[in-house]
């Protein structure tokens, strides 16, 4: 995809790895979400799980690309000569194109195919030399398809109602399917220019945050403000019947006034603003989930769409929609679509009876040995020794105050840090959350998370009981709420991850 590309590997159905692009390249979400991006393949990520399975790309037999041009490129389809004008502005003048950028942001990805083939960086030499065009079959693959497969089909359920949300697909925003079986029907869409995802993009740059990538910013600075805005909101977004509805496309700034910049001071109106879009959007996603549950009668939800990483929103649903489970892909947001369009064309190719793969954990990344380990650290010269007992030492070392980078494992798939890439610190003293953001180079508002035993959660959150990827949040129960001051946020919440002995024993 253009934005948080990712890759992953099935293998007869299995899930072999999976991980995202930026993790090997040290770039938020790889690259920027803009045309000239669009040609850059997450090489890194395939060479990983290229590695896991020890083959090389040419043993491949499917490739899918979660993005399929073809539903935007109107008269240009089958025509190799699409204009990409030096000047992009003066030919913009295409219905389905929704900006003058988009010749080439089309071209890029119509010739994906060869740029796999041809444009991997040298040092990955290895596993990519050679490959021949034709080698295997490529599938474009429609981008809300791949999404609400990423949800329905790793889900622990046989039927489902399926529901994604984001910015923007090729043209649907918004999607509803039926999941059974193996099967997935498309039931209903929302289409660009409406989209819930791209009014919180709107809103996050109007806030003077990054669109794309920083939404979850706005979640968490909703919780300091009020409602003050919520008919205005309510005034943009106007829900029809059949789970539809429009937003209205207006200036912000003449509604709300001048957007914030980036280091301007935050203020009540900007806190209320965010609250206020917080609280509409939740409200009217509760609209459109009860819609499709009387649609589907499906008492089980998958959700998947760069929305359904807004664990507020998520929370909602799964306490107040009528549906009774709520399964959320924990890469809910693009990176999750690589997952979504391997096991999508799997699924078309193979027409498989039963369900293949049930996700029950994040940890799909590369993992590396202590010899690999070692090596790392005698190289730069950096002081280490080896533990003799990691969880007593460890538990000494956060009962002591102290901050911890803690590396185990599989690296997670999805945006959460879950226990294999973290950074751990004891939620009891108060001043913990602001020495986090310290070390994390973040603004002071935002939350940290706590992680707890499985077993232990209903005791600490109301209503708590699986959730192992940060992906609901929870009250801290009253009596508890002194003893964990550092994860209990502004508004009493906190996004839990719950842990058993099954995902990771130590
Ligand atoms: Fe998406």
């Amino acid at each position: 995809m253009f934005h948080d590309a990712a890759a992953c590997l099935l293998k007869d159905g299995k899930l072999i790895a999976a991980a995202e692009e930026e993790r090997f390249i040290q770039v938020k979400h790889s690259k920027s979400p803009i045309p000239f991006s669009t040609y850059e393949l997450p090489f890194h990520a395939i060479d990983y799980c290229l590695k896991t399975a020890d083959i090389h790309l040419n043993q491949v037999d499917h490739i899918a690309y979660s993005f399929d041009p073809s539903l935007l490129l109107g008269n240009y389809n089958g025509n190799s000569e699409i204009a990409i004008p030096l000047d992009p502005s003066k030919i913009f003048n295409h219905p389905e194109w929704a900006s003058p950028w988009d010749p080439l942001f089309l071209s890029a990805i119509v010739n994906s195919p060869g740029q796999l083939i041809d444009g991997y960086p040298h040092h990955l030499q290895p596993r990519f030399i050679g490959t021949t065009k034709g080698k295997a079959t490529w599938h474009f693959t429609e981008h809300h398809i791949t999404h609400a497969a990423s949800a329905f089909f790793p889900s622990p359920y046989k039927h489902a109602a399926v529901m994604t949300l984001d910015g923007r697909g090729e043209i649907a925003t918004t999607t509803y399917n039926v999941g059974n079986g193996n099967e997935l029907t498309r039931i209903g869409q929302v289409n660009m220019p409406h989209s819930l995802g791209l009014l919180y993009e709107r809103l996050t740059t109007y806030l003077g945050f990054l669109h794309s990538s920083d939404e979850y910013k706005v979640m968490a600075l909703a919780s300091y403000g009020k409602p003050v805005f919520i008919n205005h909101f309510r005034d943009m977004i106007q829900l029809g019947s059949d789970g539809m509805y429009t937003i209205s496309d207006e200036n912000l700034e003449e509604r709300f006034g001048p957007s914030r910049l980036k280091n301007d001071p935050f203020t009540e109106h900007h806190f209320n603003i965010a609250h206020s879009l917080q609280y509409v959007l939740e409200e009217t996603v509760l609209e459109l989930a009860s819609w499709l549950y009387e649609k589907t009668g499906e008492e089980n939800l998958c959700l998947a769409g760069g929305i359904a990483l807004n664990c507020v929103l998520n929370a909602r649903i799964k306490d107040r929609s009528p549906f009774k489970n709520v399964w959320v892909q924990p890469a809910a947001g693009d990176a999750g679509t690589a997952l979504g369009a391997a096991i999508w064309t799997d699924l078309q190719e193979r027409k498989i009876g039963d369900k293949q793969f049930i996700m029950s954990h994040a940890y799909w990344g590369p993992e590396y040995s202590d010899q690999e380990i070692e090596k790392f650290l005698k190289w730069p010269k950096v002081p280490y020794r080896k533990m003799n007992n990691v969880a007593r030492e460890t538990a000494e070392i956060l009962a002591d105050n102290k901050i911890i980078g803690w590396f185990q494992g599989r690296m997670e798939f999805g945006p959460r840090a879950l226990g294999s890439r973290s950074i751990l610190a004891s939620p009891i003293d108060p001043s913990m959350q602001s020495k986090l953001n310290e070390v994390k180079d973040r603004e002071d508002f935002r939350p940290v998370a706590p992680v707890v035993l499985e077993e232990d959660a209903a005791d600490w959150f109301e209503n708590a009981d699986y959730s192992p990827y940060m992906l609901f949040v929870h009250n801290v129960k009253a009596d508890k709420a002194a003893k964990i001051p550092a994860v209990r946020h502004v508004d009493g919440t906190a996004r839990i991850q719950t842990i058993n002995r099954d995902q990771h024993p130590r």
